[in-house]
């Protein structure tokens, strides 16, 4: 049976979808990647500007990472990380201590972005349980931003801030000290930057100032509340959070699982302001895309807090059948060779100019209420009315009917509430920004009417 839309609709159950709504449409069926494209089962191409999922880095077929994932199937698929050790995962641990920031030193896998950032609040607050010191046990609470996203496991969840996603599982999370963001564009003290020195720190230093010894971590998305849709920090706000963690003597732990690996113009966004942040997790651009694997990264510091006889059980209780996947392994050191050797974050320097160009032109459309953009990471939020900022009406899905506009001049997007994300992956091609801003802007006019 080839039909496998109505196969689909039979069988599947799709992540973040009402499925009633699912089942009345043609889901469409991808079969193949080319390059930035993905091909669905009638042969129809699509610019895929949103990395699938903002996973993907170089493209879907290329072929330094195919050979890499080849090359080690022909030895092996997977052995296990537990009581074993194995070649691709030493590699990998060695080549990202060496991009990572200076004082990052040890590698912990697993498979996704939540359990990469599961495991460092884990590590966070097993590192302070485990400290010989009384105070420093009292360290059990964590601080995390409003729009915050960090997944969809429990512990993930606790550290959200997105109403809309977490809230349905209020009762079973665990109790979280809430930071403002900062949300220039609704900013809710009514102040602009520069102008207004990051005002909003001031809730989080308040936080600190009150609850300083209980906090065992600050959790943050450096520069880009990207699930929060696309909210960009401003210059400074992660170098000044990182000086507040300091003076309160607590852990600082940065969530680089969508800025990670090139997005923001620099390998990793926490390089822009010079921050080593105690843990970091990694996820999605690891592979290039390819297979799913993660990895928490953390100070000798923090990997110190764990080392001790065998009977003060103070080892990481934490691990995953498939950590440190050979092929997944395989597929990242593949990824990282087309870095090295493409010059790949000096092409993202010259195309995010470009995509700056032409998002700029948006500006003149009446419901272009903003235009958000971090390297190769960008937001369109669409409005009502440009003047007071009013949003759309939620239940016109304007967002939505923009991304589904966009298909049908080949053209992948999917957005978050009304603001339409832009997160090619970074092999995108001039031509290729020009197509996704042309379609763009025509979706943009058919579907509010601009
Ligand atoms: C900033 C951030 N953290 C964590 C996650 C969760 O990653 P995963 O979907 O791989 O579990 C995401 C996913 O979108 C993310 O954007």
């Amino acid at each position: 049976m080839s039909d496998y839309a109505e196969r689909d609709q039979g069988t599947l159950w799709h992540p973040f979808t009402q499925q009633s709504e699912w089942a009345d449409g043609r889901p469409l069926t991808i079969e193949r990647g080319e390059g930035n494209y993905l091909i669905d089962t009638e042969g129809n191409r699509y610019l895929d500007a949103i990395s699938s999922m903002w996973v993907n880095m170089h493209g879907h077929d290329h072929p330094v990472i195919r050979r890499h994932i080849h090359e080690q199937l022909d030895r092996l698929a997977h052995s296990t990380l537990l009581g074993l050790a194995s070649p691709p995962s030493i590699e990998l641990a060695e080549k990202l201590v060496a991009l990572a920031p200076p004082g990052i030193a040890r590698v912990f896998f697993s498979d996704n972005g939540s359990t990469a950032m599961e495991i460092a609040l884990k590590m966070a607050f097993q590192f302070w349980q485990q400290s010989g010191d009384a105070d420093a046990r009292r360290r059990t609470r964590f601080i995390a931003l409003r729009e915050a996203y960090h997944g969809d496991t429990m512990g993930a969840v606790s550290v959200g801030g997105i109403e809309a996603f977490h809230a349905a599982f209020g009762p079973l999370t665990f109790d979280v000290l809430r930071a403002e963001n900062a949300h220039c564009y609704r900013c809710p003290y009514g102040k602009t930057f520069p102008e207004c020195d990051i005002h909003c720190l001031e809730s989080l230093e308040g936080l600190l100032d009150a609850h300083g010894d209980e906090v065992a971590a600050v959790v943050a998305e450096p520069l880009v509340q990207a699930p929060g849709g696309m909210l960009m920090l401003p210059d400074g706000w992660l170098a000044r959070t990182r000086e507040l963690c300091d003076r309160h003597g607590t852990l600082l732990i940065l969530d680089e699982v969508a800025t990670g690996f090139g997005r923001t113009g620099r390998m990793f966004a926490c390089e822009h302001e010079g921050v080593t942040p105690d843990l970091m997790a990694l996820a999605k651009g690891l592979t290039g895309g390819y297979l799913p694997l993660a990895a928490t990264l953390a100070t000798e510091r923090i990997y110190e807090g764990f080392l001790g006889p065998v009977a003060d059980r103070r080892q990481l209780f934490h691990g995953h059948s498939y950590t440190g996947n050979a092929l997944g392994c395989a597929a990242a050191l593949g990824s990282l060779e087309v870095f090295e050797t493409e010059g790949v974050l000096e092409r993202v320097q010259q195309t995010s100019a470009q995509l700056a160009k032409r998002l700029d032109e948006l500006r003149s459309l009446p419901s272009v209420g903003d235009v958000r953009q971090r390297g190769l990471m960008a937001g369109v939020e669409l409005v009502q009315d440009r003047e007071t900022r009013q949003p759309f009406d939620p239940e016109d899905r304007v967002g939505h009917l923009v991304c589904m506009a966009a298909r049908k001049y080949g053209v992948i997007l999917r957005p978050l509430g009304d603001v339409i994300v832009l997160m090619p992956p970074l092999s995108v091609s001039a031509e290729e920004i020009d197509l996704l801003s042309d379609v763009l802007a025509r979706c943009i006019t058919e579907v509010t009417g601009d």
